[in-house]
């Protein structure tokens, strides 16, 4: 059943139901050059799990990040429990009972999990932190996500998923009344990603009220009762998820004029696929102890298993970002070992992380110089930077992969998630190499954009490049790949190949039962 509620709808105007927690009336926004929110209202009732829904730059971070109390709105009000709120910092807006997982973790590497869970409030007992409480309660908030690791390690050896988990238990142990999770499943595979919205749900069975931003469509119909969906800065409408179907969804969030449209799907189109690089028994500690495979030029390759199976130490090792212990490969017939990642992109391949804010891009630099970051030479002449071709090249860039941006030379932090991750994408085309390795590259892509990302890496197969793509949803693979690997208990157990790319032939062979048939 659905919990009374307060549905605002463009069409129908306010109906208020029952008070709600929070009120936030007529909020503006706007940064340099950008508006980020015009005249947004948006209510959540108690126990309400809303999804927050919008393409990249819609303005969803920036509403839940002025409700959290880490922004400040240019004009409009808050009210919650039917009194207006001032929230001036983070602190004010976890005093209120607002927790937030933010989209760009926040978690401090060199702690550890633990702390990481309580930052900022450690307990202590008698003027001393209480460390062996803090690891029991840590542990604890931890395995409720069904992470079983020990809270004295640092966050720093965690996966990035792992880094999440540990964001979204420190979220749920602020004992909040509304937690706002701001594409927390972006990094998760399938079942991590169920865990967390069966906890969701249970949060809402007890009062809580949660905010769920996320990109993927089928996530939102499991966790929430109501959607609201924003466009250019804009609340567009808002709805019980049972009155909206996914296409009106997209319409609205799109702005209709583009619909669902085909996939870009060419698998097989484009003719002979050379060996490009073949991969003998690589051993890549700890967890790919025999890995062998070949990348082949004109290909999409994706590499599926499940969180921890080491795809991205798979990725590094080729990258010549991780030593490997055993194993040969061989490029265009040649014996190959990078020994650094200036190695291997002399030898025309490129990787980009999973992780953006790490080694993906400079958060503080432009966008135009994130953007020919990797491939100055292209935009220079006699070792000096053609100012004239950088600027066409980093508009190419922005047309291609539809940046949306205030101007080119603004700072990459400014840019919402998915823009960051369509730049992080760019500067890697721009580097022009032969074989080029994506580490979740739609990760907190909208659907709109994923498409013209699946398209880039559709063309740059069809340009002779090899593509390699790792990503955790599985659905992804479907859409652009011409071959998947499965990388399971550290070897290459199996590929799957054109037609055969199915979710449900992906998911068991990677996660399935092994030897029961
Ligand atoms: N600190 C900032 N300085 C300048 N512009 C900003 C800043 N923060 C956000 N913006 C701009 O405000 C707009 C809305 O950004 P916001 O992060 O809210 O989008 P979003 O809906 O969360 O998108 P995404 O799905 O990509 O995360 C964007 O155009 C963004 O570039
Ligand atoms: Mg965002």
């Amino acid at each position: 059943m659905l919990r009374p509620s307060l549905f605002i709808n463009a069409v129908s105007g306010i109906v208020p139901m029952v008070e709600p927690l929070v009120h936030m009336r007529g909020i503006s926004k706007a940064y340099p050059g950008v508006v980020a929110l015009r005249d947004v209202d948006f209510a959540m009732a108690r126990g309400e799990v809303r999804a927050l829904l919008g393409k990249n730059g819609a303005g969803k971070s920036t509403l839940v990040k002025i409700l959290a109390g880490v922004e400040r709105p240019d004009e409009g009000a808050i009210v919650m429990d039917g009194k207006a709120v001032v929230l001036r910092t983070p602190m004010d807006g976890i005093r209120a009972g607002i927790a937030t997982v933010h989209q760009e973790l926040s978690v401090v590497p060199e702690l550890s999990i633990a702390e990481n869970v309580f930052l900022g409030r450690w307990p202590k007992q008698g003027g001393r932190i209480d460390w062996r409480r803090m690891q029991r309660e840590a542990h604890d908030a931890l395995a409720v996500l069904g992470l079983y690791l020990d809270p004295r390690q640092p966050v720093a050896r965690l996966s990035v998923a792992e880094r999440q988990l540990v964001e979204i238990a420190r979220a749920l142990s602020q004992g909040a009344r509304l937690l706002i999770l701001d594409e927390p499943t972006s990094s998760l595979v399938a079942q991590e990603a169920e865990t967390l919205i069966r906890v969701v749900r249970q949060l809402a069975e007890q009062g809580t009220s949660i905010v769920y931003i996320s990109h993927r469509m089928d996530e939102i119909r499991k966790v929430a009762q109501s959607v609201t969906i924003m466009r250019d800065g804009r609340h567009i409408a808002t709805a019980p998820v049972a009155d909206v179907s996914n296409r009106q969804i997209v319409e609205m969030l799109l702005g209709g004029a583009q619909g669902e449209g085909g996939a870009p799907r060419l698998a097989g189109a484009s003719g002979v696929r050379r060996p490009l690089l073949a991969i003998q028994g690589l051993h890549v500690a700890p967890r790919i102890q025999d890995a062998s495979f070949e990348i082949r030029a004109g290909e999409v390759l994706g590499i599926a298993g499940v969180l921890g199976s080491g795809r991205t130490e798979l990725l590094q090792a080729i990258a010549g970002l991780r030593a490997t212990q055993g194993g040969s490969m061989t490029l265009d017939g040649s014996a190959f070992r990078p020994a650094s990642l200036r190695e291997a992109r002399a030898n025309g391949i490129f990787m980009t992380p999973e992780d953006r804010r790490g080694e993906g891009a400079v958060m503080m630099l432009g966008i135009d110089e994130n953007l020919v970051m990797a491939s100055w030479r292209s935009v220079s002449r006699g070792g000096v930077i053609d100012r004239v071709a950088m600027r066409a090249k980093v508009a190419a860039s922005i047309r291609a992969l539809g940046i949306k941006l205030a101007h080119p030379g603004e700072p990459l932090g400014n840019l919402s998630g998915g823009n960051q991750q369509k730049v992080v994408i760019g500067k890697a085309l721009n580097a022009a190499p032969r074989i080029l390795l994506l580490d979740e590259p739609t990760r907190g892509v909208d659907i709109g954009a994923k498409r013209q990302i699946y398209q880039l890496m559709r063309d740059a197969a069809a340009d002779g490049l090899a593509v390699v793509f790792v990503s955790g949803e599985i659905e992804e693979f479907c859409e652009v790949c011409d071959r998947v690997l499965i990388l399971r208990g550290g070897s290459i157990t199996g590929a799957v190949e054109g037609p055969a790319i199915r979710t449900e032939t992906l998911t068991e062979l990677t996660t399935g039962e092994q030897g029961v048939h």
